[in-house]
């Protein structure tokens, strides 16, 4: 079999190594990839502005299997082109990748439906949520941009006054641009958070591994959200009761009311979740792999990959039987000087052989180009240093000594990845 992964993140280079191990796959193209696509895949320079010309080429090259990586060639209609043209695709049709592209969208479906999630309420002028503010006993509140803004559409606020200022960020200022006027203003939710990663052909139901995402640069979860500074699994939080619930009231739900609405959804369905003391809350829908989350849970899988998501895109996951390594995944990301702010790129990275070479330690690439027998940093997030070992101590020590031989000038790393579910095994 033929595939064809969109992307250039660590999430890309995850599916192409693990899509690469299976015997069906014959050739992997990844389109535009990175440096570490290069060593397993086949990278292929085209232009994600233009879905039509990336059909084209996939049509041209005979591939069998299209796999969508990042949410915008999804929320794009990367899907529906692709089925146009009989290409077998792996991911949601536009109208389901609503789900990530409109916090609307989601909140309305979720309230309709009656989906665990903050309340909320949706503005499209200033002055009604200024007005609204001023209704209400002052308090935490979180602001959201309704449409993709990468991941810096939320903003949590301790008070009214700072959601005045992320109103006026979104509505006047236009930060977001278009995504951002109109906005979803939400109660602020208390608890942990975990994400649960789900596989649905619209009609199985099957959930990945568990995961738990870092968001915040530094350790401690301070300093500024970012796409994610690492990720582990399984996740002690998410016990098997805990996941019966989130199929039951959020992932069984979610599919149903897609359905009911006419948005069959098929790929991989993402609930960002807080863990309250009422229970499971939606804080969000992705509608794709999550970027760290896929490193350690692919890193984990045993089931034949190149299977599971063709059975998915033909409608047939209830053939498929999901197995896991009993071990668990660590994944570090090392990430640019001034992340996620401004970075500079083109520095030289060493190290990464003597990484690779450890035991159970895979370095996955993000923002990484080749150059000549180089490898240069080319985006913020720029490795996803992963590492399997029998459980979480021992994975978090293999992922940590194989950071140390990796070097590039201004790297940065958190060095708590991990301690969290340290702290959950202790109890
Ligand atoms: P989202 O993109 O909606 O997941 O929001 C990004 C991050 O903002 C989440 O991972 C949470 O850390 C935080 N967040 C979003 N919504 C809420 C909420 N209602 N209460 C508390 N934190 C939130
Ligand atoms: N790591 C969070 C995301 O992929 O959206």
């Amino acid at each position: 079999m033929k595939i064809l992964i969109v992307g250039n993140g660590g999430r890309e280079h995850a599916l192409a190594w693990k899509l690469a191990q299976s015997p069906r796959a014959e050739k992997i193209y990844v389109a535009p990839g990175n440096a570490g696509c290069a060593e397993v895949a086949e990278c292929v320079d085209l232009n994600l502005n233009n879905l039509q010309s990336v059909v084209r080429w996939a049509r041209d090259n005979n591939i069998d299997l299209v796999v969508p990586g990042p949410e915008a060639v999804l929320c794009d209609g990367l899907v529906d082109l692709c089925r146009d043209s009989n290409i077998k695709v792996f991911g949601p049709a536009k109208n389901a990748a609503e789900l990530e592209r409109s916090k609307v969208f989601a909140k309305n479906l979720m309230r309709h439906h009656g989906i665990p999630t903050a309340d909320y309420a949706v503005f499209e002028q200033f002055e009604a949520a200024e007005n609204y503010l001023a209704s209400r006993e002052d308090g935490p509140l979180v602001v959201k941009a309704d449409g993709l803004a990468a991941g810096k559409g939320v903003m949590v606020c301790k008070n009214h006054a700072e959601a005045l200022e992320a109103l006026k960020l979104c509505m006047i200022d236009e930060a977001f641009g278009q995504a951002g006027t109109k906005v979803v203003v939400e109660e602020m939710l208390v608890g942990e958070e975990v994400s649960v990663l789900a596989i649905t052909d619209g009609k199985t139901i099957a959930p990945l591994a568990s995961a738990q995402d870092h968001k915040p640069v530094f350790d401690d979860d301070q300093g500024p959200n970012t796409g994610g500074m690492g990720a582990y699994s399984p996740a002690p939080l998410m016990t098997d009761k805990l996941l019966d619930t989130v199929i039951e009231k959020i992932l069984v739900p979610t599919v149903h009311a897609m359905n009911s609405e006419g948005r069959r959804f098929r790929g991989i369905l993402y609930a960002g979740l807080m863990i309250t003391g009422g229970g499971p809350r939606v804080l969000e829908y992705n509608v794709r792999f999550g970027d760290p989350e896929t490193q350690p849970i692919l890193a984990r899988l045993d089931t034949d990959l190149v299977d599971l998501l063709e059975a998915t895109a033909d409608g047939k996951l209830s053939e498929i039987d999901l197995k896991w390594k009993d071990e668990a995944a660590v994944c570090v990301v090392m990430a640019s000087g001034g992340y996620p702010g401004k970075y500079e790129k083109g520095k030289e990275i060493t190290g990464l052989e003597k990484a690779s070479a450890r035991k159970g330690v895979t370095v996955f690439h993000a923002g990484t180009v080749p150059k000549k027998d180089k490898v240069l940093t080319a985006g913020g997030r720029v490795l996803g240093v992963t590492a399997l070992g029998k459980d979480i101590p021992t994975a978090i020590e293999s992922a940590y000594a194989a950071v140390k031989d990796i070097e590039f000038e201004g790297a940065h790393y958190r060095t708590d990845i991990g301690q969290k579910a340290l702290k959950r095994l202790k109890k």
